[in-house]
């Protein structure tokens, strides 16, 4: 780390004497005025309640208990006023209702398996906006045109190294993914980068990049969106208690835990060749186990109730938990349960995406 801020001190020193001989002007963008519009609706006392309940309950775990963002998984900040100025409702909406696909965020609506309920939503998305204290401005729909190869070339030099060379995101959102990308509209993109996010890691880009570079920069996002299309799944049943232990006739696996709570993906998958009796329990949101998971795994969501639901689990029988954070929802599960008592608990080390990119197994939800 040392190494690379001496570095980068050197390298804006050249810059400052390179300008400074050369004359030339600085690239920065030209200021654009942003229109302020009208505040959404505000919440009723109660709306109000609710909506902080269920942020503490099913949000807060990874994107912190004050919306600070990077508790875990590197969720980004949900208080950052220039998300709230340019984002409500739609861009901060929809990842809340259908979550991003491939990411730790998964859908939180009923209608694709998770606990909140339509008004629900777009209360949550409306209390993150008061909270936030910002004030909207007028986001257009229209195309932002750009030229998309001067934009790989600036991505490549400039943002690859929070983003990723793909876009996967390495501590920073994932640019190149189908479902940011087919929700947020080319303004809400080009917003991000001319003005960044405060409080983040993101620095405002208008300061170093002309308007053309970010526009570019933006067509270059955007371009990467093809190819996707939205895919229902049909919602399959959860299993009953009575269906939680898998291999009932089996022997129980014999786990070396690192410490003392970690189990690798290669002996859970031994134990699973091997018919070892366990239970399974995805913590993530249940909408994502209707997408994927691992065989018989139970939807167990980190923010279930667990002094109701005790009752159904085996002290007995080996429970491995996963999420996909890698591993913080099923730590915080295991971490309950441990304290009601039940000892042969594990959490899933990989997660399931380190799974499937070990070519593990997993069962897929059916498209509608
Ligand atoms: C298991 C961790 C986790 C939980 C729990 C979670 N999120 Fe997220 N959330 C993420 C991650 C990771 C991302 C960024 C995904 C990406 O790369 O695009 C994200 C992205 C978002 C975004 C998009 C923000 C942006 O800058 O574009 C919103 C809005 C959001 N989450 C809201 C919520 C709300 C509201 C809840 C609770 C109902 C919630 N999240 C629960 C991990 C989580
Ligand atoms: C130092 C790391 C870093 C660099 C470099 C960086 N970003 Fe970001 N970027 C982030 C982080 C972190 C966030 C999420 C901030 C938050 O809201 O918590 C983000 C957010 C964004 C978003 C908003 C995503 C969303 O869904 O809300 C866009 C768009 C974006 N960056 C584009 C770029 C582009 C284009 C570049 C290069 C010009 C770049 N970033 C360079 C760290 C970085």
């Amino acid at each position: 780390m040392g190494k690379f801020s001496i570095a980068s001190s050197f390298l804006s020193v050249s810059f400052i004497i390179f300008f400074a001989v050369s004359a030339a002007p600085a690239a920065v963008a030209e200021d654009y005025e942003y229109r302020t519009i009208r505040s959404p609706r505000s919440l009723t006392a109660e709306e109000t309640r609710v909506a902080a309940d269920q942020y503490q309950r099913y949000c807060s775990l990874c994107h912190g208990a004050d919306r600070q963002g990077y508790a875990n998984d590197h969720a980004p900040s949900l208080r950052s006023k220039s998300l709230f100025r340019s984002g409500v409702p739609h861009e901060v909406l929809r990842p809340i209702q259908y979550g991003r696909e491939g990411t730790a965020m998964g859908g939180y609506l009923n209608e694709v398996g998770g606990p909140l309920t339509l008004d629900e939503t777009w209360n949550l998305t409306y209390w993150l906006f008061w909270q936030a204290d910002a004030r909207r401005v007028r986001i257009t729909k229209e195309l932002v045109r750009g030229d998309a190869g001067l934009g790989a070339a600036l991505y490549a030099e400039n943002c690859t190294d929070c983003h990723g060379a793909g876009g996967e995101g390495v501590n920073a959102p994932a640019l190149g993914n189908p479902s940011a990308l087919s929700h947020n509209s080319d303004e809400f993109i080009r917003y991000a980068i001319r003005e960044g996010r405060d409080g983040t890691p993101m620095e405002p880009w208008k300061d170093r990049l002309s308007s053309d570079d970010i526009d570019s920069l933006t067509a270059f996002l955007r371009s990467r969106a093809s190819g996707w299309e939205q895919s229902r799944v049909a919602l399959r049943e959860v299993p009953a208690p009575d269906q939680y232990v898998i291999n009932k006739g089996g022997t129980d696996p014999e786990f070396d835990l690192q410490d003392g709570l970690y189990v690798s993906s290669d002996d859970l998958l031994k134990a699973l060749t091997e018919k070892k009796r366990m239970v399974l329990l995805d913590t993530r949101v249940t909408s994502v186990w209707q997408r994927v998971h691992i065989e018989g795994a139970v939807p167990m969501p980190y923010y279930s109730d667990f002094d109701a639901i005790v009752d159904d689990l085996p002290k007995d029988v080996q429970i491995v938990a996963y999420c996909s954070c890698p591993r913080a929802a099923a730590d915080d599960v295991v971490r309950r349960l441990r304290r009601r008592g039940f000892t042969r608990t594990a959490t899933l080390y990989e997660g399931i995406f380190g799974w499937m990119n070990m070519g593990y197994p997993v069962i897929n939800g059916q498209s509608e």
